[in-house]
């Protein structure tokens, strides 16, 4: 098993990283003296692994409910969240109770925000099973909803007490979905560890749904699998470790990509594009302004978009206006005399923040990732 431990002093945890983590998951319950769960999942994700989860609390002899809710982002309200309190008050989940959420991200949140304020706090573990889970949002303490006006408004940071990341949940994840966790992998290698990256590269004809096919393969597939989201982990972990509440600016070098890819993601309404190809693009936009201020390599920039698309993800967007993108990059918050913050890389494994990246530099990036 690997383990990976987030230090933020006496909110420090373990991320547990195996194959099978989640037949044995009542002894890490056992570990941290919890004899009351609630399970919060979503009807998919219950119908593939809840029955190992259950039949490990029965075996302990730990007290468990299930709230199952439908799939999808749309869930991700307050309205679900006060739903789910009324169970926990029906169960009578005490103050040592643990919630468990077991799920992508969206079920990550839900629950993470219903641990953080249910009796002003109960412990908290992320069982994540979609990649992006694993290697990003069970990770660092950020819960919460959103509201009709805007994604993610309401949350608040909550740390849960350990992660368990069982891979072989991968197996069933379908292409699309492991895609959009690839783009997030890729940002961690491009951010911190140039030889995280070079495995990427090396290992990429493994990394998609079809290689499950060759049944024989799975083993060795699955050690690789094990080795990225252990890498992205510790790249998160710190990060998060150096700033949890985003008060020093660290955890801003996470956005790598995500200021343009949230722009194309708002843009076409969160229709056109997944998370993970949003950021994709982003990344080969933040790499051309790098490059078009002289601040990295051209092969270092053709190196970057080499991967994205040898991982199959997108690296240009169809017809989208510049002036409207520039819109949607908020451009009345973050230009400061015509110049608008960024991060950007300098070299595989590095990155900087920039306050001066030039309007008319921006807009010539656009046109370049296809903008018109
Ligand atoms: N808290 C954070 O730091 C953070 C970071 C990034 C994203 N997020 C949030 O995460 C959410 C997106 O998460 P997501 O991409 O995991 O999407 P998701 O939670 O919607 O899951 C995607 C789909 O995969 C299904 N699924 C989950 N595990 C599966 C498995 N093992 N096999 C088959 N199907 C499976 C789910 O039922 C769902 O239909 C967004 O709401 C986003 O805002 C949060």
């Amino acid at each position: 098993m690997k383990t990976v431990t987030v230090n933020l002093l006496d909110r420090s945890y373990q991320i547990q990283i195996s194959p099978g983590l989640l037949a044995g998951i009542a002894d890490r319950l056992e570990e941290m003296q919890a004899d009351k769960a609630v399970i919060i999942t979503d009807n998919l994700v219950y119908s593939l692994y809840g029955k190992p989860i259950i039949s490990s609390l029965k075996k302990k002899n730990i007290k468990y409910k299930v709230i199952k809710i439908p799939v999808g982002e749309e869930q991700k309200k307050i309205n679900t969240v006060v739903k789910m309190y009324d169970k926990l008050v029906d169960f009578q989940l005490p103050r040592d109770g643990v919630v468990i959420a077991l799920g992508g991200g969206v079920i990550g949140d839900i629950a993470g925000f219903v641990a953080a304020t249910y009796m002003r706090g109960v412990k908290l573990v992320q069982v994540p099973t979609t990649l992006l889970a694993q290697v990003d949002s069970a990770v660092g303490g950020k819960t919460g909803v959103n509201h009709p006006r805007g994604k993610n408004m309401i949350g608040s940071f909550y740390q849960p007490k350990m992660v368990i990341i069982d891979v072989l949940t991968l197996l069933t994840l379908p292409q699309k979905e492991v895609e959009t966790g690839l783009a997030e992998v890729v940002k961690y290698g491009i951010i911190e560890d140039e030889s995280f990256f070079n495995f990427l590269e090396k290992n990429s004809h493994l990394l998609n749904a079809k290689a499950f096919k060759n049944k024989k393969a799975i083993p060795g597939i699955m050690k690789v699998w094990e080795t990225i989201v252990e890498e992205s982990c510790k790249i998160k972990a710190k990060v998060v470790s150096e700033d949890e509440r985003e008060e020093t600016g660290r955890r801003m070098i996470l956005n790598l990509g995500h200021t343009f890819g949230h722009a194309f993601e708002a843009l076409t309404n969160y229709s056109r594009y997944r998370h993970g190809e949003a950021v994709s693009i982003g990344l080969v936009a933040a790499s051309r302004l790098a490059e078009r201020m002289k601040l990295i390599k051209s092969e270092q920039v053709a190196k970057i978009i080499g991967l994205l698309k040898a991982l199959n993800l997108p690296v240009t967007v169809d017809n989208l206006p510049v002036n409207k993108v520039l819109e949607s990059l908020n451009i009345d918050k973050k230009v400061r005399q015509n110049k608008i913050n960024f991060v950007v890389p300098t070299a595989i494994g590095k990155v900087k923040i920039i306050d001066q990246a030039p309007l008319s530099a921006v807009k010539k990036v656009l046109i370049e990732v296809g903008c018109s």
